[in-house]
């Protein structure tokens, strides 16, 4: 292993350079997109990308990007097992029912009389979901038949955004002025900051064609997640928003120490990651109201790494502790230089 290349984008490629330096080796800044991307990564022995949800152009090209260029002999973070079913929570049902994950039941009809017909004789509430999306945003409550028929008629019909509007501006600013963030650079590229922007919006299609739906475990006043590394499982729990059921972008995370964890998610969650082959993965738990056994909701191979920063430490698969704080980008480095090409 000598050269690393990492894409430039997302708050993992921030970090990723001075760790490689730090390591002696040499990192290549490249831009995955670059229509030479292929013939930029040769010479190269791995490649890491942050792929990002906020990024409609991640989530359409990057893994096509990471599957060349594993081809062409690289290691790549993320790999294909990692990021196959990555914000798509469709994949993940296929995916974890035949693993036999503990996922809360979930439906996915491609046909609007199969849902329809679904829909007749369920029991509500049940959760509606997008495939793609964090922080809550694509995630409701459907209270009965009622809102359930509307909904197939949207999904089935006009679609819905995947990303709300307030939060692809949001995405999109913050893709626009990654790199450059003083007052100068902006004025002489203001026009270029805008273009990118507006270029953001539009690559971002509705959602539609299909229906996903879960069976609301109720009771929970807050999820936990579980984040494997490697052999290291970190966890968290987060109180749901208030007069919501939805804990996911909350923002109200509490960080668990070594007798907070609920063990049995770190099993489970060394498992899953296991049977899926991922590099990292994050899973997302809430509990059955009147036996407390765990139900899995969605998983994600990422997580923000400063969210990763604030955790007191992880599990490994022995069930020893280890505190202190980890970084995410430099786990994922050191897994990816210590693994068996
Ligand atoms: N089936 C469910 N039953 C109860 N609560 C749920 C269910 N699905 C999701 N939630 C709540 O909604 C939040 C967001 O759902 P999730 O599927 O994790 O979507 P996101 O990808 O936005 O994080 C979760 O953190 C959890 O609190
Ligand atoms: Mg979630």
């Amino acid at each position: 292993m000598n050269v690393i290349a990492v894409h430039e984008a997302s708050s993992l490629a921030q970090r990723w350079p001075g760790l490689i330096h730090e390591l002696g080796l040499e990192c290549r800044v490249v831009n995955g997109y670059a229509n030479s991307i292929i013939d930029d990564l040769r010479g190269c022995d791995a490649l890491l990308w942050h792929v990002s949800q906020d990024s409609a152009t991640d989530l359409r090209f990057a893994r096509s990007v990471l599957l060349a260029a594993a081809k062409l002999g690289l290691r790549v973070y993320p790999n294909h097992e990692t990021v196959w079913h990555f914000d798509d929570k469709a994949a993940q049902k296929y995916l974890l029912e035949s693993i036999g994950a503990p996922l809360a039941d979930t439906w996915v009809f491609h046909d609007r009389h199969e849902a329809l017909e679904f829909i007749e004789r369920a029991t509500y509430p049940l959760v509606w979901k997008l495939r793609g999306g964090a922080g809550s945003l694509n995630v409701r409550l459907l209270r009965d038949r009622d809102q359930a028929r509307k909904m197939v008629a949207v999904m089935f019909g006009k679609g819905v955004a995947a990303l709300p509007p307030g939060r692809a501006v949001q995405a999109a600013a913050a893709s626009a002025l990654q790199h450059k963030r003083d007052l100068s650079w902006l004025l002489r590229n203001g026009r270029r900051v805008i273009g990118t922007y507006l270029q953001r919006l539009r690559a971002t299609d509705a959602e539609r064609g299909y229906i996903l739906l879960q069976r609301f475990i109720e009771g929970n006043d807050h999820d936990v997640r579980v984040m494997v590394v490697g052999h290291r499982a970190f966890s968290s729990r987060r109180q749901v928003r208030r007069g919501d059921f939805r804990a996911s972008g909350s923002g109200q995370n509490i960080f668990l120490d070594e007798h907070e964890v609920d063990k049995r998610l770190i099993d489970i969650g060394f498992r899953i990651a296991r049977d899926v082959g991922a590099q990292s993965l994050a899973l997302d738990f809430v509990f059955e109201p009147v036996t407390d056994e765990p139900v899995l909701l969605e998983m994600s191979y990422v997580m923000p790494p400063k969210a990763l920063d604030a955790h007191k430490g992880y599990f490994d698969e022995a069930f020893v502790w280890h505190p202190g704080s980890y970084d995410l980008a430099r786990m994922v480095l050191q897994d990816l230089l210590d693994a068996t090409p």
